[in-house]
C-alpha cells in the first residue's frame, strides 16, 4: 500500500515569521491527520525554525532545491548534507521553474537526485510537458525522456524510494488541470516505465500530481489508483485551504 502524500511548495513565499505563523496554524488544524504523509516545503531561510516547530508533529520538511557537491567553493549554494542537517527529509528536485528560470537539465537533475539519496533524502522528481508539447501530442514522448534521463544510474532501492511528481507546465498557476482520467492515464504510463527499468519496484513508487490542485478539485483526483498525492503551490499558502486539501477525505 503507498501512503499518500500531500505537499505543500511554498515556492520564494514568507518570510521567517510569515511561516512559522503558518506551521503554527497548519500544525493546529492537521494534528489528527494519520491516514496522508504531509509535507512543506518553504524556503531555505524558514528552515531552521520550522523545523523546531513541527518537531513531534505529522508534519515532515523539505527542501525546494539542492546543489549536487557536498561542500566547497560554490558560491550561493546549498548541499543536500546541510539540507539533512537543517532537518529534511525530502527535497524537490528539477521543478519545471527551476528548469524555466535557472537553466536546469534532465542531467542536473540526475546530478541532483543521485546526491540527494546520497545524504539520506528522499527526492521528489518533477516531470511534466509544456503547453506546446502538449499540443503537438509529445507528452508521453516528453515524460519518457524526462524519467529515463532523471533517473540514469539508480541503484534499484534508490529509484523505490523516488517520489515522482507529474506537473504539466501549462496547469501550473493557470488555473487549467488535465481530467482525473488525464493525469490517471499518465501516471499509469510513468509506473509502466518504472516497470521498463526496474524490476518489482512500479507498485511501490508514488506518483503525485501537481499544477493548480485547489480544495474543490482534489478529491476528483484522488479517487484515481495511479494518484498517490498531489504537489501544491499557491493553495498551499493559505493554511485554511491548505489544511481543506489535506483533509479532503473528509468534506
Ligand atoms: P500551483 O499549485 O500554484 O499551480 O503550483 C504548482 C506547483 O508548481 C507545485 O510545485
Amino acid at each position: 500500500m503507498r501512503k499518500s502524500l500531500i505537499v505543500g511548495n511554498w515556492k520564494m513565499n514568507k518570510t521567517i515569521q510569515e511561516a512559522l505563523k503558518a506551521v503554527k496554524a497548519l500544525k493546529n488544524e492537521i494534528a489528527d491527520v494519520t491516514d496522508i504523509e504531509i509535507l512543506i516545503c518553504p524556503s531555505f531561510t524558514s528552515l531552521y525554525i520550522i523545523n523546531n516547530e513541527i518537531k513531534n508533529s505529522n508534519i515532515n520538511l523539505g527542501a525546494q532545491n539542492i546543489f549536487w557537491e557536498t561542500k566547497g567553493s560554490f558560491t550561493g549554494e546549498v548541499s543536500p548534507i546541510m539540507i539533512k542537517n537543517v532537518g529534511c527529509s525530502y527535497v524537490l528536485i528539477g521543478h519545471s521553474e527551476r528548469r524555466q528560470y535557472f537553466y536546469e537539465t534532465n542531467k542536473t537533475a540526475n546530478k541532483k537526485i543521485k546526491a540527494a539519496l546520497l545524504a539520506g533524502l528522499i527526492p521528489i522528481v518533477c516531470v511534466g510537458e509544456t503547453l506546446r508539447e502538449k499540443k503537438e501530442n509529445m507528452t508521453f514522448k516528453i515524460i519518457k525522456k524526462q524519467i529515463k534521463q532523471n533517473l540514469v544510474g539508480l541503484a534499484i532501492g534508490d529509484a523505490s524510494s523516488v517520489v515522482i511528481a507529474y506537473e504539466p507546465i501549462w496547469a501550473i498557476g493557470t488555473g487549467k488541470t488535465p481530467t482525473s482520467n488525464q493525469i490517471e492515464e499518465i501516471h499509469f504510463f510513468i509506473r509502466k516505465i518504472y516497470d521498463e527499468m526496474y524490476k518489482n519496484v512500479a507498485e511501490k513508487v508514488r506518483i503525485i500530481y501537481g499544477g493548480s490542485i485547489n480544495s474543490d478539485n482534489i478529491s476528483e483526483f484522488m479517487k484515481k489508483s495511479n494518484i498517490d498525492g498531489g504537489l501544491v503551490g499557491s493553495a498551499s499558502l493559505e493554511t485554511k485551504v491548505f489544511s481543506r486539501i489535506i483533509k479532503y477525505s473528509r468534506f
